[in-house]
C-alpha cells in the first residue's frame, strides 16, 4: 500500500530506534524521507531505504540549534520537493542514577532537546506547513507524559510538556489545514532502553510491569504514528494516542 506516494516526511532522530523503523516505514509506504539526526547513524538508515528501493536524504542536525532546523526543513523541501509529514521523535533519557538526576544540567539538557528541539522543529515545519496550506505532524510523547515515572523527572516533565505544546500548536494551526498530534508509548525494546536499564534489571523485567507482559516493538509504535500522518486520521487533531501496552489504564 502506497499511503504517502508523492509525500516527503520528515523524521528526527532517525538514526536509531523508532525513529529509524517510522522512516523506513514511511519510506515502505510512497514517501521521500529527510532522516534527521545528530549522529551519522542517520546516514545509515537513509541508505538502507535507498538500498529497498525508496528515497532518503541524511541530514545532520541538533535539533537544539535554531538555525540548523531551518536549514534543514529548507533543505527538505529544495531536495525533496516540499514537507508534507514529519515526525518530530529525537529525543535523551539520561537519567540513570536517583542521586544524580536532580541536578540542573540534567534538566537544561533534557529540556533543551526534548521539549525545546520540538517547539523549534513545529516553528519551522509550520511555517512551510501553513505556506503549502496543508501538513501533519506527530510529536513523540511517552507514557511519561502522562503518568509520573519514578527517578526521571526530567524526561517525565519534558514529555508532559511535549503533549502541552501538541495542543497548543494543533489549536492555533487546525483550520490552517497543519494536522498535529502526539503518540505515547510504554517501554519500546529500543536502544534508549536498553542503555537506561537499572543496575541488575533486565528488559523482560520492564515488560512486565506492562499488562499486556511485553516490551512494545518500534514497529507497533510506527504503526501508530503512520496512521496520524495519513489521510485515514483527517479529523484527529491534538489527540494523544497511548501505544503502551495498557500501562496508563492501570
Ligand atoms: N524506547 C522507549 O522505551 C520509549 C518509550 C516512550 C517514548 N520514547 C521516545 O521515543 C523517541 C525515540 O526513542 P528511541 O527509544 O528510539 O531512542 P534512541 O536513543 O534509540 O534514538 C534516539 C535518536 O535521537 C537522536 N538524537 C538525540 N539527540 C538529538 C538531537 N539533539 N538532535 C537530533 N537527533 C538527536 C539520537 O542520535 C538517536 O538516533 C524518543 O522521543 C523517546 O523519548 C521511547
Amino acid at each position: 500500500m502506497q499511503r504517502f506516494a508523492n509525500r516527503t516526511a520528515l523524521v528526527t532522530g532517525a538514526g536509531s530506534g523508532i525513529g529509524a523503523i517510522v522512516a523506513r516505514a514511511l519510506a515502505a509506504q510512497g514517501a521521500r524521507v529527510a532522516v534527521v539526526d545528530v549522529t551519522a547513524a542517520g546516514q545509515a538508515t537513509a541508505d538502507a531505504i535507498c538500498e529497498a528501493g525508496g528515497e532518503a536524504l541524511y541530514l545532520q542536525c541538533d535539533v537544539q540549534d535554531s538555525g540548523a532546523v531551518e536549514n534543514t526543513v529548507a533543505a527538505t523541501v529544495a531536495r525533496l520537493g516540499s514537507l508534507d509529514i514529519a515526525v518530530n521523535n529525537a529525543a535523551i533519557d539520561p537519567e540513570t542514577a536517583p542521586e544524580a538526576e536532580w541536578d540542573e544540567s540534567v534538566m537544561e539538557r533534557v529540556f533543551a532537546i526534548n521539549v525545546q528541539g520540538i517547539f523549534l522543529c513545529l516553528k519551522h515545519e509550520i511555517a512551510h506547513m501553513v505556506e503549502q496550506g496543508s501538513g501533519a505532524i506527530v510529536n513523540m510523547a511517552s507514557a511519561a507524559g502522562l503518568v509520573g515515572v519514578m527517578n526521571k523527572p526530567a524526561y517525565t516533565a519534558s514529555k508532559h510538556a511535549v503533549l502541552g505544546l501538541t495542543k497548543a500548536s494543533a489549536l492555533q494551526y487546525a483550520a490552517r489545514g497543519v494536522r498535529i498530534n502526539a503518540v505515547c508509548p510504554g517501554a519500546v525494546d529500543t536502544p534508549m532502553l536498553a542503555d537506561n536499564l537499572p543496575p541488575g534489571v533486565d528488559k523482560t523485567l520492564i515488560g512486565a510491569n506492562h499488562p499486556i507482559n511485553r516490551l512494545a516493538t518500534p514497529e507497533e509504535v510506527a504503526e501508530a504514528i503512520l496512521w496520524l500522518c495519513s489521510d485515514a486520521a483527517s479529523y484527529v487533531v491534538g489527540h494523544a494516542l497511548t501505544v503502551d501496552g495498557g500501562l496508563t489504564i492501570q
